[in-house]
């Protein structure tokens, strides 16, 4: 691979990548509003014609039960190693509107950094692999056979995904699956990705009496589903802040002394923490510092709660029922079936005479942890140390890429999670926004990948 070729492509057709990920970012594709479904299916075609303008053999959407998949690849020969590019092109919903300084889908430009839904997850990550592939092709300096394969479903948990995957394992075969979906310390000490926690989401509707009541007539005689469910949610967790259903911790992996000194040898300033998102002190499970309960640990949220009256004003009611959404993120080794299980089990044990209990599952996904000891993750080091200066530092991430766990159980294969985002990017947030700095250091970082991994 020539280098200086690559730089010299790079640098000319800049502001040309940029303009074509603003028009990606245009297109509002809410994978979880069915009111977007012609917007997800805009922005699957835009991706498989920026691939064959990039110079792919061949693409295709492949149609789901949901959003379209777009594959594509091209081989470059048997004894060239393989190069699975996994990304999506869904985004999350945008709301609270209000919030944004700029509308989300009207892409602006401020103090080099793009501002729009999706800019750094996932469009603009996963777009920096299409421009690294047509500058590598460009420049007749592509060395792998490369797969690429685009969701729009990865941010609703990835059902169809999985079908395809499992039904397509062949034309899927790769080497190495390569995806930039997940963050670096900053933008002085780059990391690789080698956690994700898995999840388990569920929605819990919570009956009292068979319709809403009068809050003086019958208040204090009957029980009200709000405090009820409040009261069941709230006994979740103990003083020590360990999730009490029963069973949760059996599978949890005890990483060693040495593992743990390790997660905590990353650079992490608490009082920065603490200032940037204005609270009085952290919290969580006792005994833990604040990246190993990021890393290592599982945790219980609410994610929404609703129910009874929240309009304007006054009104004296007493609610027929509760609701609230639920997220466990979950770590080696749980099984979020199981976690599920535990869950459902529990709260129904707790929920008392005075109410019927109805939950529901949504998605899930398995944590996964890949190893440092492999000539991909070599790879990735190398091409950060070229591009970077800095050897970068193993991290592991609370978010969850459920599908990572599920390559490696259906194809076999390792994820390298080649990640440039900022935890200031402000990702699921009103005003994400993603560096331009961060896009084009990814794209160089990744042919540099390429180059490393055809040995
Ligand atoms: N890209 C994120 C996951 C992520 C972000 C991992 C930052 C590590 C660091 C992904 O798009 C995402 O948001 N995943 C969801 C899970 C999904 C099942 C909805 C999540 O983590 O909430
Ligand atoms: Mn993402
Ligand atoms: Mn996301």
């Amino acid at each position: 691979m020539d280098k200086s070729q690559i730089d010299a492509y790079l640098t000319e057709n800049k502001k040309r990548f940029l303009d074509e990920l603003i028009e990606l970012l245009k297109i509002p594709s809410i994978s979880a509003d069915s009111k977007y479904k012609d917007d997800v299916k805009k922005a699957a075609e835009y991706v498989k014609q920026k691939l064959e303008l990039a110079g792919i053999d061949k693409a295709e959407l492949c149609e789901t039960a949901g959003h379209p998949i777009v594959y594509g690849e091209k081989m470059v020969g048997d004894s060239a190693p393989t190069i699975l590019v996994y990304g999506h092109y869904d985004v999350q919903p945008p709301d609270p509107l209000e919030l944004w300084n700029s509308p989300p889908f009207e892409p602006v430009i401020k103090d080099e950094k793009i501002y729009a839904r999706g800019a750094c997850d996932d469009k603009g990550q996963m777009y920096m692999h299409i421009k690294a592939f047509e500058t590598m092709v460009s420049t007749s300096n592509l060395p792998c056979n490369v797969k690429f394969m685009i969701e729009g479903e990865e941010e609703v948990g990835s059902d169809n995904l999985g079908i395809f995957v499992k039904q397509n394992k062949e034309k899927l075969a790769a080497d190495v699956i390569l995806i930039s979906d997940t963050s670096i310390i900053s933008n002085d000490q780059p990391s690789i990705t080698i956690g994700l926690r898995g999840l388990s989401y569920l929605e819990v509707e919570l009956t009292g009496p068979n319709r809403d009541l009068h809050s003086g007539v019958y208040g204090g005689a009957v029980a009200n589903p709000i405090n009820t469910l409040c009261g069941m949610i709230a006994s979740l967790k103990d003083e020590n802040n360990r999730i009490t259903i029963p069973g949760f911790y059996d599978k949890v992996r005890n990483f060693t002394a040495e593992e743990r000194n390790e997660i905590n040898k990353a650079p992490f300033d608490l009082e920065n923490y603490k200032r940037d998102l204005e609270i009085g002190n952290v919290d969580g499970e006792t005994g833990y510092t604040t990246l190993e309960r990021i890393g290592i640990r599982p945790t219980f949220d609410v994610n929404g709660i609703w129910g009874g009256y929240t309009g304007e004003g006054a009104k004296t009611v007493l609610p027929a029922k509760a609701f609230a959404k639920i997220s466990m993120r979950l770590v080696p080794d749980q099984n979020s079936e199981e976690i599920t299980e535990l869950f459902i089990k529990h709260m129904e044990s707790i929920t008392p005479a005075t109410m019927t209990i109805k939950i529901k599952k949504h998605h899930g996904g398995e944590p996964n942890i890949t190893p440092t000891n492999s000539f991909a993750y070599e790879s990735a080091s190398k091409a950060f140390k070229e591009a970077w200066g800095k050897k970068p530092i193993p991290t592991l991430e609370g978010g969850s890429i459920p599908i990572v766990a599920l390559f490696k159980e259906e194809l076999g294969l390792d994820a390298i999670l080649l990640g440039f985002g900022l935890n200031s990017d402000a990702i699921h947030s009103p005003n994400e926004n993603y560096g331009l700095f961060n896009f084009y250091k990814g794209i160089e970082t990744i042919t540099l990948f390429h180059k490393h991994f055809a040995g």
